[in-house]
C-alpha cells in the first residue's frame, strides 16, 4: 500500500539528532521528501539523509539557525526547489540554557526564546505561505509539558515553551481553513537531554509518579507526528497533546 506522505514534501527543523532526526527517517521510510534541518552537526545530518535514501527515500541536509530569518527564507527556498511547496512542517528544533532564575542572562533568555519561540514563527510563516499558496498543509510544533507544569531553573525555556503553545492556537486561527496547526507537549522521552539535566535518582522518582512506568521514546513522538500529519487527524486543528505516559493529566 502506497503511504500517504509518498512524496510529500516533509521539512523537519533539528533533525541532525534526537527526536527530530526519528521524525525525518520515519517520515522518509514512508516515501516522503525531507528537508534535513540542522545548526551545526552536519555530519550527523548527512547521515540521517543517507538513513532515509538507504531506505528508499528522499532527503537533503539544509543548515539554517532557524532564529535567522534569512537562514530561515533560504531553506525553505531550498525545500520548494527541491521537493514543490512544503506539505509538512515539524517545528522541533529546541535549546535549554537552564540555570536560577535570579542568575540567568540576558542573554540566555534571548537565545532560548529565539530559538524555541521564535524558530517555530519564522519557520511557520515561510512554510504557511507556500502551505496557503497550495490551499493545504500541516504544521506540528514541539513544545513541553514544562510549558503548563513549571520547571525549576528554567524559566526562559518554560516561559518560550508556553509561547509555542499559544503561537500554535493563534497559526490554527489565522491559517485554517487550509493548514491544520497541532502540537505535542512532551513529557520524559529518553535522550541525552534529559539524562543532562536530571540525576538517575531523579529519573528513577519522575518515572516511579508516571501511570505508565517509563519515560517515552522517539519512535512515539515520531508516531504522534504522524498522526497529527495524516488523514486520520483532518478534524483536529488548534490543539496540544500532552505525550508524557500520564504523568500530567489536565
Ligand atoms: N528530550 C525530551 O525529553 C524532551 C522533553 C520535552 C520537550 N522536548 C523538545 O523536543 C525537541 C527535541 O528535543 P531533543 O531532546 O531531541 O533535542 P536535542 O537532542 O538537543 O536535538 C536538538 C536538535 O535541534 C537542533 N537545533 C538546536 N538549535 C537550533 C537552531 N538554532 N536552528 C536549527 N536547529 C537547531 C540541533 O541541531 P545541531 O545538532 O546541529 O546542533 C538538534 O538537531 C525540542 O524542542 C525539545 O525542547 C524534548
Amino acid at each position: 500500500m502506497v503511504s500517504e506522505f509518498a512524496n510529500k514534501c516533509v521539512v523537519v527543523t533539528g533533525a541532525s539528532r534526537g527526536i527530530g532526526r526519528q521524525i525525518a527517517t520515519d517520515f522518509g521510510a514512508a516515501g516522503a521528501c525531507v528537508v534535513v534541518n540542522f545548526a551545526q552537526a552536519a555530519g550527523e545530518a548527512d547521515k540521517a539523509v543517507n538513513e532515509i535514501i538507504d531506505a528508499g527515500g528522499n532527503a537533503v541536509a539544509c543548515q539554517a539557525d532557524i532564529a535567522d530569518a534569512q537562514a530561515v527564507a533560504r531553506m525553505f527556498e531550498l525545500a520548494h526547489d527541491t521537493y514543490g511547496p512544503v506539505d509538512i512542517l515539524v517545528n522541533n528544533a529546541g535549546a535549554n540554557r537552564d540555570g536560577a532564575f535570579l542568575d540567568l542572562t540576558e542573554e540566555d533568555w534571548d537565545r532560548v526564546n529565539d530559538v524555541n519561540l521564535k524558530g517555530p514563527f519564522l519557520c511557520s510563516q515561510a512554510g504557511g505561505r507556500q502551505m496557503m499558496a497550495a490551499k493545504r498543509g500541516h504544521i506540528i510544533n514541539i513544545s513541553a509539558v514544562t510549558a503548563v507544569d513549571a520547571r525549576m531553573n528554567a524559566a526562559n525555556y518554560c516561559s518560550s515553551k508556553a509561547g509555542l503553545n499559544m503561537l500554535t492556537k493563534c497559526m490554527a486561527l489565522e491559517l485554517a481553513p487550509h493548514v491544520n496547526v497541532n502540537c505535542l507537549a512532551l513529557g520524559f522521552i529518553e535522550s541525552p537531554l534529559v539524562r543532562e539535566i536530571y540525576s538517575d535518582e531523579q529519573l528513577a522518582g519522575i518515572v516511579g509518579e508516571t501511570p505508565l512506568a517509563r519515560m517515552g521514546s522517539y519512535g512515539e513522538i515520531s508516531g504522534a507526528v504522524q498522526y497529527f500529519a495524516s488523514e486520520a487527524a483532518s478534524f483536529i486543528t488548534g490543539q496540544t497533546l500532552i505525550v508524557d505516559g500520564g504523568r500530567i493529566m489536565r
